[in-house]
This record gives C-alpha cells, structure tokens and sequence, in this order.
C-alpha cells in the first residue's frame, strides 16, 4: 500500500476557535469535509493531498494522516497493537521519528509513558525485520508518529506536520507579546475585508496583521517560508510532488495594483522589526510603515476599508489603569478618523473594551493562547450618522 497515493482519514488540527476559518480554507483547496470538531476538521486524503494542506493553509496546526484506529485499555495494549503494525513500510533505513500524542486515559499520569510505548513498540519491529534500530528523540526534525488516545479508543497518525504550521515562517523577531500568524489570519478573515480596500493596522507591534494582510491579499501561501515538513522523511516520499505544489504557490500570487496596507507603532524598534518581518515575507513593498502614536496614523478617505488595532489588554493595575485612557483614545480615533471605515478591535480585557465608547456590531470569539479574546466590530458611518455609543 502506497500511503502517498492511499487514501484515509487526515485529521487537520487547528487552536480552539479557529476551526470555522480553517474548514473554509480546506474546502477552497477543493476538499470536502467528512466532519468538524472543536480544534478542526476531517477530510479523506493521502499523503500526497496532506502536502497541499501542509503548504498552503494558514489556520492550521497539524495534518494527521490515520493509520490505525484500535482498543487499548492500558499502555500494554498499546504496545501490543503497535508491535505487529509494518512501520518497515513507512519509515526510511536508517531512520529517526519522534512522538507526539494527546493522551486522555484514566491508567495514564503521564502521557510521556505513552509515548515511550509506542517508541519501543516501533522500535522493537524495525529492530526485528532490519536488525537496526532505528534513531528517535523529541526533536521533530524527522518522521513524527502521533497517539490519540482517549479512554479506550485509541488511533495512532503521521504527523505529515512536524512543526506546528501555525506559524508561517517569517516571524524573525517577535516583538511584544505578538499574534500567533494562524490567529491572525484567522481574525482578518473574521473581518470578510475584500482584500482591496484599505488595510490600516495601528499598533502594528511585530506586523503580523499587516503582513497576513498583504499575504491574504496576493495569494501568498505560508508554504513559501517552509522548506522542512515531517513528510519529507517518509519512506517513499517523492520530492517532484512537493516541488511541484510549492511551484503552484510561486504561480499563484496575485499582483493587486493600488493595494494600500498601512502599519504603525510608537515604537521605532517595532516598526524596524516588523519591516524585517514583512521583508522575509516578501511583502515589504506592499506596506506602508510609519513611527506614529496611533491616533496619528494615515486613514485614505477615497475608499473606506478596514482599521484594525490590537492593543496590549494589560496584566498588571498599573498598566490597565493606563491602558483605559488609551481605549478611549482608540474610540474618539475611529469615530473622528475612521468615518466610513469598519473598525476592529482585538483584546482580552472586556472591561478595557467598554471603554472604546462604541457599541460592536459584532463580538467574535477567539482565544490567544488560553486568554479568552474578542474581535469586536464597529461600523463607523460616514457623514452626519454617528456609530452608536456602548452601553456602559
Ligand atoms: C499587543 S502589541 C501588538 C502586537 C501585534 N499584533 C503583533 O502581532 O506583533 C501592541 C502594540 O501597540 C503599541 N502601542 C502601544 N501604545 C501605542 C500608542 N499610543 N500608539 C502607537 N502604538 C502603541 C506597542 O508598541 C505594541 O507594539
């Protein structure tokens, strides 16, 4: 059996929230979607398709190709089900592999014992049919097998992944506290922008949105920035397939003339780290960078777009004490500059939110890592209707 040209189940893997953008971008690749769950969705797929999902989605974490779902009850069975499997056909000689697993069982304290398991299990068979052992550690640089175990049911994947493709590759330098790349693609795909109006980002920090912006826009993939993925070290992979899918993201980037993407920060080691990122990104020429408070920030009043500002949602009192005033500014800024404009704000402190003054048209939920977040949408009309004031 041929796993790059066999299908079965692939699992994608998305952080929590950001599945409903994920399943769109999954059935614009042409895929059709068996199932969707919390952290992602199910298609059927070989590995040769895991490539396409692996180069060129953006809300994703991990693409998981099924090879075996079984019963254990304990990690013995574990072993047991996994010593007999023929991993001589998928793994190269020599060859290294690492486990990842996500373990919910009620005999399992740490889930560090279930991964041993299916490393000896694995071992032990190649050990058996080559008379070599095979090499393995935590380092995801090789084949990576990954354990999905809860209660008794058990299933056992390629990682196609390895690293988590929830970053895209550009992010040099990260700044303060920036958006996880997925996160924020997601988001600007929350914000329905037409990817030709007018994208300003004050607060730019590392530049995240903008350039997920200007990526979104021209049909960038984050495929272009990777050149190592798990399923580079398959037995039978065949490099032409992946050089070919990474041709097809060169061929389709899109040139969109008059595009204007607008970041800002007050702080100039900011703006200087985020060129670097947008120049690794290959969109450096499409964003207009400026050292400016954000209240100072270049709005184009020819067609209105979108403005979108992340601010720090603040830990400490001190700093939230300050950041209320900074809410407020955030609000008189969109409701004087921003006339015609939708405008959104991403935080985690809904307190700090009220403060804008205006009342969101729309509250879409997300997480940041494990903080409860918000994008909220203001519809700033133009001319004499003011955007309707917050209930406080
Ligand atoms: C949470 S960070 C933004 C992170 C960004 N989304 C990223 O992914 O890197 C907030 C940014 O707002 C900037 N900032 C704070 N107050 C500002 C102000 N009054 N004017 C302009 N920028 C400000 C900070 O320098 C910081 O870079």
């Amino acid at each position: 059996m041929n796993l790059f040209t066999n299908k079965a189940l692939v699992v994608i893997t998305c952080p929590k929230r950001l599945a409903p953008y994920l399943e769109q971008e999954v059935t614009d690749l042409g895929f059709a979607i068996e199932k969707k769950f919390l952290t992602g969705v199910w298609i059927y797929g070989t590995i040769n398709d895991c490539i396409k999902l692996n180069l060129n989605l953006r809300c994703a974490s991990q693409v998981l190709y099924s090879l075996k779902k079984f019963e254990a009850q304990n990690a013995d069975d574990i072993y047991q089900n996994l010593v007999t499997y023929p991993w001589e056909n998928i793994l190269p000689d020599p060859g290294y592999f690492s486990i990842t697993s996500n373990v919910n069982n009620p005999t399992i304290n740490n889930s560090m014992y279930a991964n041993v398991r299916v490393k000896d299990a694995i071992v032990d068979r190649l050990r058996e049919i080559r008379g070599t052992r095979p090499s393995t550690g935590a380092a995801l640089t090789g084949a990576v097998f990954n354990l999905f175990w809860k209660n008794e049911n058990a299933e056992i994947f390629i990682d196609t992944s390895g690293h988590s493709l929830g970053r895209h590759g550009y992010r040099k330098i990260p700044g303060q506290a920036p958006m996880l790349e997925a996160l924020a693609a997601a988001t600007i795909y929350a914000t329905q922008w037409d990817k030709r109006s007018p994208f300003v980002n004050p607060m730019c920090g590392s530049g995240t949105l903008a350039i997920e912006a200007a990526m979104i826009a021209t049909n960038r993939r984050p495929g272009l920035f990777r050149t190592d993925y798990a399923f580079m070290h398959l037995l039978g992979y065949d490099e032409s397939v992946y050089l070919q899918e990474d041709a097809l993201l060169e061929n389709q980037i899109i040139d969109v003339p008059g595009l204007r993407i607008i970041a800002t920060d007050y702080s100039a080691r900011a703006i200087e780290n985020a060129k670097k990122n947008a120049i690794a990104a290959g969109v450096a020429d499409l964003i207009d960078f400026a050292v400016c408070d954000f209240a100072d920030t270049e709005i184009p009043a020819d067609v209105p777009g979108i403005v979108y500002v992340n601010p720090e949602y603040g830990e400490r009192l001190g700093d939230v004490q300050k950041l209320e005033a900074t809410y407020s500014r955030i609000g008189d800024f969109m409701k004087k500059n921003c006339r015609g404009y939708f405008g959104y704000v991403f935080t985690g402190n809904f307190d700090l939110a009220k403060k804008i003054g205006l009342k969101p048209k729309r509250r879409i939920e997300f997480y940041n890592s494990t903080i409860d977040c918000r994008l909220l949408e203001y519809e700033l009309y133009s001319g004499s209707r003011v955007a309707p004031k917050e209930e406080q």
